[in-house]
């Protein structure tokens, strides 16, 4: 199997900025779930023609290619990328996310501009290479934290860098989905046969080997969400949305110093907690009050106290969002509805102006035509990542306060976490350090 490393080996077809009226030709890794509205929300954008198709499950690919009679069609992103080099230009990463690093990977390598799920990446390590490698290869990149580009999260991240509620104090961000309320499971489940459809060992590609699972969100699809060895829980599915709004407010540029965990609902070694609570202490931005900023995450059905913080005394919260605490005001940022702004224990009812939305997916493939990176590009959405993904180590750590050094990857106070900064990768899916 191919090790996936070394210097770009291909050439995209649109060079950026160079072809203003060329058609991008899309490929699609991961073609149902949320892969289907990826790349059917980029084939409608009139200069996307859609050329390859990719799913490890035949039976879930037949819509995409009944619909895309002139695509080619794989079982193996590997082959895509390796029979199609040159034919294509950009891909959609709609995997489950133990394998958006690999794939992602593989592709800017070769010079294809990535739409890549969120969160970015599995671990924090694969974060900072998918990051670095983007950089190198100079393609256009985009999370598909598609709420980043809704009226909702660009007005209420607006008034807060107009000064609506003054300088912010401290963030809190919640959401109500649980860490293993998916599939259903808290330990492994008996084995299945495969379905003849089905390549579980290309599904499992960069993770431990184990035995094939079916039945109704199980692994795959949709259940790997809870599992440890392919997803992140509550805090990886919906960080990169929720947190997303806090990191463009505040245009926050540098990574926590440090986070906590100070409870949870208890784990085991297969699937993430029902419940968390993870804090966050970044250094003081413009946009902040003090010399630090704490932001809280809470998820699992867990809120913040509304009490205080400008906000009426029975104000309800929204089941999931932010509060954003400011000198003068509190800014709520429900996910997803509008901003609500209060100042001195009032809903303002006078709201200041608010932005329109953007297509989120119509904004990449613009970006490839025009050479112009949109905001939310893989430069934005590692770090975002990054941060998202130090929560659940803490999880792994529950009560220890891990101080994080950016610079050179690793916690300083506490040898051990520093182990769950990248995985063990399955022989022949190895994924090498960009240089
Ligand atoms: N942005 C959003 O609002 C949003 C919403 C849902 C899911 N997601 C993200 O989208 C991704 C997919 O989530 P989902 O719920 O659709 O998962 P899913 O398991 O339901 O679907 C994944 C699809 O990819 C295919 N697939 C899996 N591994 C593959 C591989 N290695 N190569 C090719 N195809 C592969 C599956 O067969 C399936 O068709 C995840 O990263 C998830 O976090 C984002």
């Amino acid at each position: 199997m191919q090790m996936i490393g070394g210097g770009a080996i291909g050439f995209p077809a649109i060079v950026r900025g160079q072809n203003l009226n060329s058609r991008v030709q899309l490929a699609a890794v991961g073609t149902e779930g949320k892969g289907w509205s990826d790349f059917t929300s980029m084939r409608t954008h009139a200069q996307v023609d859609v050329a390859g198709l990719c799913d490890i499950d035949l039976a879930r690919m037949e819509r995409a290619r009944h619909e895309h009679k002139g695509a080619r069609w794989f079982q193996d992103s590997r082959r895509l990328f390796a029979e199609m080099e040159g034919k294509i230009d950009a891909v959609t990463v709609s995997t489950a996310d133990h394998m958006h690093a690999y794939i992602t990977l593989d592709a800017l390598r070769r010079g294809i501009h990535v739409y890549c799920q969120k969160p970015l990446t599995h671990n924090v390590w694969e974060a900072r290479q998918v990051r670095l490698q983007a950089k190198k290869s100079g393609v256009i990149t985009r999370m598909g934290n598609q709420i980043h580009s809704h009226e909702a999260y660009r007005t209420g991240t607006k008034w807060i860098q107009d000064g609506q509620i003054g300088k912010v104090k401290e963030v809190h961000s919640w959401c109500a989905a649980t860490g293993h309320g998916k599939s259903y499971h808290i330990s492994r489940p008996v084995e299945k046969p495969v379905p003849a459809t089905l390549d579980w060992d290309t599904w499992l590609g960069v993770a431990p080997y184990r035995p094939y699972a079916g039945g109704h969100r199980v692994y795959h699809p949709w259940g790997w969400r809870d599992w440890q060895d392919f997803g992140n829980g509550a805090l990886g599915d919906f960080g990169c949305h929720i947190l997303d709004p806090v990191f463009t407010a505040l245009n926050i540029d540098k990574a926590p110093i440090s986070v906590q965990c100070s409870d949870h609902t208890g784990m085991n070694d297969e699937v993430w907690p029902a419940q968390n609570v993870v804090h966050y202490t970044f250094p003081g931005f413009p946009g902040t009050a003090g010399p630090q900023l704490k932001v809280t995450w809470y998820d699992g059905g867990r809120l913040p106290s509304s009490k205080g913080n400008q906000l009426p005394p029975n104000e309800g919260l929204p089941s999931s969002g932010s509060l954003f605490i400011g000198e003068t005001g509190s800014l709520v940022l429900p996910h997803v509805a509008p901003p609500r702004l209060y100042r001195e224990g009032k809903l303002v009812t006078e709201e200041p102006p608010k932005l329109p939305g953007l297509d989120h997916y119509h904004g990449w493939v613009d970006g490839i035509v025009t050479g112009k990176q949109p905001s939310d590009g893989f430069d934005y959405a590692g770090p975002l990542t990054e941060t998202v993904l130090l929560g659940n180590i803490a999880v792994r750590h529950r009560g220890q306060n891990l101080e994080w050094d950016s610079a050179n990857l690793r916690f300083t106070n506490m040898e051990e976490a520093n182990r769950w900064l990248r995985r063990d990768y399955r022989q022949g899916w190895e994924i090498s350090e960009v240089a």
